[in-house]
């Protein structure tokens, strides 16, 4: 017994002098006093002893105990007051400024995608045009073919503008439906042969899915030239889905209503997430629509002022956003608008 209190008393006295913290200094105090304890557990070996050894052992346990415990709270004290001092040395600097660490964004995928886009087709010829978000009704649609209460009007859920005018008549705007917008502009404006390109945001009052957004991105091109014809245009195609999809895409032509091109086509391509077989992506179709594309129709010519007889020409306009949905293997077309930093640190 007096050599375990021994051993007891020197192991703790090691230990609390080392202690660098008033959590290490419970759990001494724990091990020693806590329920399953050295110094809790050790009176039960009592009965154990002669009567001599109990008259040497019991008041050699309180004096180690209260020596124990003495120290502990010593030591207790010693470390809070030196805690204190420390706080008291500390300088709280309201004005101190932190450097964090620097984050990198970068531009968003369709930026990315729409300067890829304009590099590819700028070194072939083509330069880039502008036309309005907003616009008038004759040139999203009567311009182009779609005069007022035509059928074809249904192709596009428009988002109308209805601020009355003081003769109380709507004003007559509207958000662009598509790029082709900028299709009459072009051929007023410019000196043939024609090649340009206007890329930018489309709107429509849309049932959204996985393959449509009320907002999103469209490429037109206008190319007006002396003897074009469909050959050119499926030149085009191939050279733009190739370098901005991938190589191995299938995709194809198939004839389609537009009443600003005749003829005119969809530009299929193979849906990559099902590989033709039909899914949610694509609408069970196996391909995925990413434009719309035809010879300009003789009535749009002339209404941009150029002569069907003399000229002829191509135009397009593909969504961007489904093409970056091939290109990524991207299934729903809403995460683009999504501004869910997850989805565009991958980019
Ligand atoms: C047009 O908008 C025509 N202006 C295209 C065109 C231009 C035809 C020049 C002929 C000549 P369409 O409504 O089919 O066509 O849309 C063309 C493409 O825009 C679609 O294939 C698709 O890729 C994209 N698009 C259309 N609506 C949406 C939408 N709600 N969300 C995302 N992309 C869309």
């Amino acid at each position: 017994m007096k050599e375990k209190l021994a051993r007891i008393e020197k192991d703790c006295l090691v230990k609390v002098n080392l202690a660098k913290s008033l959590k290490e200094l419970d759990n001494i105090f724990l091990s020693l006093f806590g329920k399953n304890g050295e110094m809790t557990l050790l009176p039960k070996d009592f009965p154990k002893l002669s009567k001599d050894e109990l008259r040497i052992a019991a008041p050699l346990f309180n004096k180690v105990k209260t020596e124990l415990e003495k120290s502990i709270e010593d030591n207790r004290i010693g470390l809070r007051e030196e805690s204190y001092k420390k706080l008291e040395s500390e300088e709280l600097d309201l004005e101190q400024t932190v450097e964090l660490p620097k984050r990198t964004g970068h531009l968003h995928p369709t930026t990315q995608f729409i300067q890829e886009t304009v590099e590819l087709f700028k070194k072939i010829g083509f330069q880039e045009f502008e036309a309005p978000q907003i616009d008038t009704d004759e040139y999203n649609f009567e311009l182009l073919n779609i005069p007022k209460n035509h059928p074809a009007r249904d192709l596009w859920d428009t988002l109308y503008i209805n601020n009355k005018t003081a003769s109380n008549k709507t004003n007559g705007l509207l958000l662009r439906t598509h790029t082709s917008n900028a299709q009459i502009r072009i051929m007023k404006q410019l000196k043939l042969p024609i090649r340009m390109m206007s890329i930018g945001r489309c709107f429509r009052y849309e049932n959204l899915d996985t393959r449509h957004e009320h907002t999103f991105e469209q490429f037109e091109l206008v190319y007006v030239d002396k003897g074009l014809n469909m050959a050119n245009l499926q030149y085009l195609s191939e050279y733009f889905i190739r370098a901005m999809i991938g190589k191995d895409i299938k995709a194809r032509l198939r004839p389609k209503y537009y009443p600003f091109v005749e003829p005119g086509f969809g530009i299929d391509a193979e849906c990559v997430f099902c590989k033709g077989k039909g899914c949610q992506v694509c609408g069970g179709i196996g391909w995925l629509e990413i434009g719309g594309a035809g010879m300009i129709h003789p009535q749009v010519l002339k209404n941009g002022g150029i002569d069907p007889n003399a000229y002829s020409g191509i135009a397009w306009g593909p969504g961007l956003g489904r093409m970056m949905m091939l290109r990524y293997g991207i299934n729903d077309i809403r995460s683009f608008l999504s501004g869910d930093l997850r989805f565009l640190e991958k980019f």
